[in-house]
């Protein structure tokens, strides 16, 4: 079952390139339509190289190279961190860090992955008691999508947690508000059977993310 359908091949050259042109390019590297075996993903890249690179220079050969081969589930799949002490928070981060350098993302994007995963994790602990970390590769790797649930008490002044009005007892009490500053896209959703952050990172500014 370790193969990727064209369909998702080809919605990554079409973010670069027009359909027809794109759909040629597939068409001449693969031949018949179907599914592609992970194992032959970099293959199939080196196949496209040349094509790519008349296109778009040596830049965009780079980011389409990087977003197909993060198609491979070995390469960077899912990642999933249960948060239950301290020692999970750090771990939440590394792992972060970790899936941004596998998917070939620039240290300052990580370090904004890195810090909103760990601020996010950290009030589950502090907050929650335990709780999950789930962290998905989006549209081949250009963007991050980070999901922090837990079934724990709930924000319940999550209006003022976000316009910065907050008075914290525990801590700086804009912890979630720097979240909200530092990805692309937040989310919160909280009630008495607990609270589900969802955010969305883009890692790739030259694959149509709002560019920072
Ligand atoms: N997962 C959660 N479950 C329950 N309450 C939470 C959760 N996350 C945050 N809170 C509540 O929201 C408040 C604001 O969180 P936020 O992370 O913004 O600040 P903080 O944790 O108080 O301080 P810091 O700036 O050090 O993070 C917390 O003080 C806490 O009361
Ligand atoms: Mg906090």
């Amino acid at each position: 079952m370790s193969a990727v359908a064209q369909s998702a091949v080809l919605a990554i050259l079409e973010q670069h390139i027009s359909p027809l042109h794109a759909r040629a390019m597939l068409a001449r590297a693969v031949g018949s339509d179907g599914a592609i075996e992970i194992g032959r993903l970099p293959e199939l890249v080196e196949a496209l190289e040349r094509g790519v690179r008349l296109f778009g220079g040596a830049r965009l050969e780079d980011t389409i190279k990087r977003q197909i081969l993060a198609l491979a589930p070995s390469e960077a799949s899912e990642v999933r961190i249960e948060i239950a002490e301290e020692r999970d928070v750090i771990e939440a981060r590394l792992a972060a860090r970790q899936l941004c350098q596998t998917l070939g993302t620039r240290a300052l994007v990580i370090q904004r992955v890195a810090t909103a995963v760990s601020e996010l994790a950290r009030n589950v602990s502090l907050y929650a008691g335990r709780g999950v970390v789930t962290m998905t590769p989006l549209r081949g790797g250009a963007a991050l999508r980070i999901v922090v649930e837990d079934e724990g008490p709930g924000i319940a002044d999550l209006k003022s947690v976000l316009d910065g009005t907050y008075v914290s007892r525990t801590g700086m009490g804009k912890g979630l508000l720097g979240v909200k500053r530092l990805v692309d896209e937040f989310d919160v959703k909280t009630g008495p059977r607990g609270t589900r952050v969802e955010a969305t990172v883009v890692l790739d500014p030259t694959s149509g993310g709002m560019a920072r």
